[in-house]
């Protein structure tokens, strides 16, 4: 068993028991264990392998946002793992992993000149252009550069998918892609331009999306805008048919991973395009966890709370989206249940990671996890408060490294400056 697992009744990550990692490291520190990563990427590229033809298989391109430690991304890159990045900062996080800029997909509605600059200079694979300004900027900053750029044009389908209003991406109203009937004036627009090769679409319809139906509906639209746009003219080369694909935090359904793949295999293969795919959340949630430390538990007429080390500051995705994080004692996980408010030290009443939860009895100094914290965790991470960004931790067997050192109080009132007319 990988992951978060009790053995002689104490969590573990892998063979490392949690209490000698927070001996070591202090607490809150992300732990997350490389074999469940490893593992995440085998079933996804498995079940890819088992649907489509060897010649067809698609070129999986992780979704750094996810969680973008540079050790992290090199447990991918050795997987075989292709990239994909929304900010020239994840590039270079990649490129320092040892991603092959050929593998590297770049995402975004809003990509800066400088940013478009760079990844022409390191040759990216291709840009996945979200509006026809940025066509147009695309162009002018490559003919400068006298570069030419590959791209695809995101399409808006116009289907809602995703666990929560604030991660679905593919409805008319949001911000990303570009509607079907701007899609063609996209392709004539780029037929005229000297610098940019129009190789096709990409499509990413929102996170945590459970249900096949959902992409089987995306990839029929896609497949029918395929053909229509082939038959004005254009050649479509590839397709980038996005992530979305998700974990259990608390009681969601997981997506039949070989249904999607026997989808993929109906739908998109027969298009005879490279196929590209970006896995995000799905590789490396369920494999890392907030380690905390109970400060306090403080018992109010109304209710008791568990004061932990760990906020919002920390781990925000119950602040933003009111997401579930399973909480669990570290040890005498035996102990008399009682039901606790989880917050965090931070000034708002959001920091609270859950209400009326029923974990073991703890005490001041007895550890937790809030689990499933190894996707948009540490990469959503700020200084509120004037907190410390927190140290990760990987995992490997029975092995562990600091793959982030904790931040200092020096190095957050280092970037400040009092002028000197003050
Ligand atoms: C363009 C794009 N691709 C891939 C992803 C990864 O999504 P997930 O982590 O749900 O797989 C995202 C997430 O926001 C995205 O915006």
């Amino acid at each position: 068993m990988v992951g978060f697992v009790e053995k002689n009744g104490v969590l573990h990550c892998d063979d490392v028991a949690l209490p000698v990692i927070a001996a070591e490291v202090d607490t809150p520190v992300y732990v997350y264990s490389a074999a469940h990563i490893r593992a995440q990427y085998d079933a996804l590229a498995g079940a890819m392998v088992k649907a489509l033809p060897e010649t067809r298989q698609p070129m999986l391109c992780y979704a750094c946002k996810a969680n973008s430690n540079l050790a992290v991304l090199k447990v991918l890159q050795a997987q075989g793992s292709g990239l994909e990045i929304v900010s020239e900062g994840e590039l270079h996080r990649g490129l320092a992993a040892g991603f092959d800029a050929g593998r590297i997909v770049a995402t975004g509605v809003g990509k800066q000149d400088s940013e478009i600059a760079v990844c022409l200079d390191k040759g990216i694979h291709q840009f996945n252009v979200e509006s026809l300004p940025e066509l147009e900027n695309i162009q002018a900053i490559a003919a400068q550069m006298d570069k030419s750029a590959d791209v695809v044009f995101r399409l808006n389908p116009n289907v809602s998918g995703g666990g929560h209003h604030k991660i679905s991406t593919g409805r008319a109203r949001d911000k990303f892609g570009i509607s079907v009937e701007r899609i063609f004036e996209a392709f004539e627009m780029a037929q005229g331009m000297s610098h940019i090769n129009a190789l096709g679409l990409s499509m990413h319809i929102g996170s945590q999306v459970s249900t096949v139906e959902t992409f089987e509906d995306a990839f029929k639209k896609l497949a029918g805008i395929v053909t229509d746009i082939r038959a004005a003219g254009h050649e479509i080369t590839r397709l980038d048919i996005g992530g979305g694909f998700p974990i259990i935090y608390n009681e969601e359904d997981l997506l039949d991973f070989d249904a999607y793949a026997n989808w993929v295999n109906e739908i998109i293969e027969p298009l005879g395009t490279e196929i590209i795919m970006e896995p995000g959340r799905y590789l490396v949630g369920n494999g890392g966890a907030l380690l905390t430390e109970v400060l306090y538990v403080k018992e109010t007429s109304d209710r008791d709370f568990l004061v932990i080390d760990a906020a919002m500051n920390d781990l925000i995705r119950p602040t933003l989206y009111d997401a579930y994080h399973g909480i669990e004692a570290v040890e005498n996980r035996d102990a008399q249940e009682r039901v606790y408010d989880v917050v965090g030290p931070i000034c708002e009443t959001g920091d609270t990671f859950s209400q009326e939860r029923s974990l073991p009895e703890m005490a001041r100094g007895d550890l937790a996890v809030i689990k499933s914290a190894g996707a948009y965790g540490f990469c959503m991470a700020s200084n509120y408060n004037t907190r410390p960004l927190p140290a990760e931790v990987l995992v490997d067997g029975d092995q562990f490294t600091v793959i982030r050192k904790r931040q200092t109080y020096q190095e957050i009132i280092d970037k400040d400056i009092i002028p000197e007319w003050l």
